[in-house]
């Protein structure tokens, strides 16, 4: 099949064409969306990450440039209109998990990072300052952890603060049998709120969860509470976090992810004038760390979304039924 690949950087091509034996790929450095659909004119299948748009109106010209499968590298797809790929009879395929461990230690990089300063130490101690003054952390044994989500990442976040010796507190649609058994309580999105001393998010971008951080939930929490989204940068209201970080509420912001990261992350904007006031009001703060959506950016997990597509891809050529549909 010829497949026009989307967002594409060095990193994806070398994994891709790695394993690709069969496919002829079209890299694009663009992000697939209105003003850059036609890139894919003559080609059978779309290729498509994380902040590529495929709105309604992106998804019928894709239909139009005879594009007969969506082909997303990423687990989550609130970026692509499902119901659209469906009237359009467009099958979306994605790579369910790739490597849910690299998030899940992510979010504790994040932790460790915030709560003991080595990103300070690090430049502190190569400028001669050996002093410890403000680099005061906390243990996190003992302390309690709020987990929204306790899906595959959630679950192996969890485990590992049960393995640090943390309380671990929960909140799911659906109870997770087997962490209810390692220790993990289960309890309301509110008592979630009031008693956690850190608080993570690994549950999906929906309609439900939008903001699901949002004034009223930040007003529950205790004070200098400790926020970790390597999920999805729509389930925090950014303004919201901002006033909770001025009046330290929020304590220490960890984010891999942003609700306005299409525009920023991925790319080098160093000489550029960042338009965007809200991440740098927040990069403004001491107590704020912010990755760019690099939580799944590990050997193993590009290895396993090359292999995953190029296999969903098969599938559909195969005429074979779809392991990783979505629609
Ligand atoms: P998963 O589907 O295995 O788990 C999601 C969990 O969230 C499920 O247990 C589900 O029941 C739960 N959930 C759904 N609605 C909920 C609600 N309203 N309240 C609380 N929980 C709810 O997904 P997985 O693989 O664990 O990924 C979680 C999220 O992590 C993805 O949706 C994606 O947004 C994000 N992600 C981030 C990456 C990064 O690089 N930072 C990479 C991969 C995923």
């Amino acid at each position: 099949m010829k497949i026009a690949f989307f967002s594409s950087k060095m990193y994806d091509r070398e994994f891709f064409d790695r394993y690709n034996t069969k496919h002829e790929i079209i890299y694009f450095e663009a992000p697939l969306n209105e003003q850059t659909v036609n890139l894919a004119w003559d080609c059978n299948a779309v290729c498509a990450f994380v902040n590529d748009k495929l709105s309604a109106d992106v998804i019928a010209a894709l239909k139009s440039n005879g594009i007969q499968l969506i082909a997303l590298r990423s687990a989550g797809f609130n970026n692509t209109d499902i119901a659209a790929a469906r009237a359009n009879g467009i099958p979306v395929v994605r790579v369910p998990a790739y490597s849910p461990h690299a998030v899940a230690e992510h979010a504790l990089a994040l932790i460790l990072t915030l709560n003991r300063k080595t990103h300070k130490a690090y430049n502190r101690v190569r400028e001669g300052n050996f002093s410890l003054e403000r680099m005061m952390g906390f243990d996190l044994y003992g302390k309690t952890v709020g987990v929204i989500g306790t899906g595959k990442i959630g679950q192996l976040f969890c485990t590992i603060m049960l393995g640090i010796g943390c309380k671990v507190l929960a909140f799911d649609v659906i109870a997770n049998k087997e962490m209810q058994a390692a220790g993990v309580d289960y309890l309301p999105l509110i008592d979630i709120f009031q008693q956690a001393d850190i608080v993570s998010l690994h549950c999906p971008l929906t309609e439900q969860t939008r903001h699901i951080i949002d004034a009223t939930s930040i007003a529950m929490m205790k004070q200098g509470i400790m926020l970790i989204n390597t999920s999805r940068g729509g389930l925090v209201d950014t303004p919201a976090a901002i006033e909770g970080l001025k009046s330290g509420r929020i304590g220490y912001l960890g984010l891999d992810v942003y609700e306005q990261e299409e525009k920023l992350f991925f790319n080098d904007l160093s000489e550029n004038i960042i338009d965007d006031d809200d991440i740098m009001r927040l990069l403004s703060f001491p107590n704020v760390l912010i990755t760019s959506h690099q939580g799944f950016f590990t050997q193993e997990a590009l290895a396993e979304i090359a292999k995953t597509t190029l296999a969903n891809i098969d599938e559909f050529e195969a005429g074979t039924k779809l392991t990783n549909s979505v629609a």
